[in-house]
């Protein structure tokens, strides 16, 4: 209950969803959480719910992490957690022949260029003691082609490039700001509600969607939260550059695995 005792903790993207999973349990090992979201009122309705700092931070704007880093010019631990898949408003096509360049655009700008910023503040931010840890939220998309999300797709393959460079580039510069990152699949957030709909065919959706996943289940936020712990604690001192899946199975195996008798 004490892993992250004292320790500023910034959660962006923390307003729901795995962010605020992330926040509760790093509150409940006696981190200092700052709760940030481009919605304010998510954001200050879970830091009141973890008696905690809030802060309206959109990730893609250079202006608001200017503002963070002005009211919080050190932190411990930064997980840049904010993503979107392009479909929180409307079903459109993203994939590679007829996705808009503006869709495109808009995906990466969450999750690359707020990744990106995000690192940035960061290193800045840990320097003074030179020690930190960076968590970075890519996907199993970033580690697979997804035809029909492929900005997303694209954005978190970037996201999991950009941690390695930041963590040789810390280590190269004798700080022990550490940078992992974690590729979640299919874990039950708001994110999917706009794929799995509320009409009578919401079960057989869901059972679809993890019908591929060895584990034949969603994974629960509080599964990944577990994880950005062990990544944000000083249990993980020799962790840096490293990619960690959780996604019950799924990227263990192949399609084309060949069965017992080929
Ligand atoms: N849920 C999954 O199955 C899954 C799988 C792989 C990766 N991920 C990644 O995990 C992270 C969290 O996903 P989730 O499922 O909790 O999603 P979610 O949609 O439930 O929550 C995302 C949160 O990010 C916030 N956000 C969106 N754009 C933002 C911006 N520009 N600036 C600040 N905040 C912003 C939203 O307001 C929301 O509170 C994302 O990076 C996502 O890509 C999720």
């Amino acid at each position: 209950m004490n892993r992250l005792t004292g320790k500023i903790c910034i959660v962006t993207g923390s307003g729901r969803g795995i962010g605020a999973a992330i926040a509760r349990a790093f509150a409940n090992e006696g981190a200092k959480v700052v709760v940030t979201d481009r919605h304010a009122e998510s954001a200050k309705a879970v830091a009141s719910e973890l008696g905690c700092d809030f802060l309206r931070l959109d990730v893609s704007s250079e202006a608001d992490w200017d503002a963070l880093k002005a009211g919080f010019p050190h932190c411990d631990v930064l997980v840049n957690n904010a993503g979107v898949t392009g479909f929180e408003d409307a079903m459109r096509p993203h994939d590679p022949e007829n996705a808009t360049l503006e869709d495109w655009r808009a995906v990466h700008a969450v999750n690359l260029d707020g990744t990106f910023l995000g690192c940035r503040y960061a290193i800045g931010a840990m320097r003074d003691k030179g020690a930190g840890s960076i968590v970075n939220i890519s996907s199993r998309s970033g580690l697979v082609g997804i035809p029909a999300a492929a900005a997303y797709a694209s954005s978190k393959a970037a996201v999991r490039n950009h941690t390695k460079s930041v963590a040789l580039y810390c280590a190269e510069q004798g700080l022990n700001i550490r940078c992992n990152s974690i590729h979640p699949a299919a874990v039950l957030t708001p994110m999917w509600e706009p794929m799995l709909g509320d009409g009578p065919d919401r079960e057989a959706r869901m059972a679809a969607f993890v019908a591929d996943t060895p584990l034949r289940r969603f994974g629960d936020p509080a599964e990944v939260a577990a994880l950005a712990v062990l990544l944000a604690s000083d249990e993980a001192a020799y962790m840096t550059g490293a990619e960690l899946n959780i996604d019950g199975g799924l990227l263990a195996g192949s399609a084309a695995t060949p069965n017992a008798s080929s």
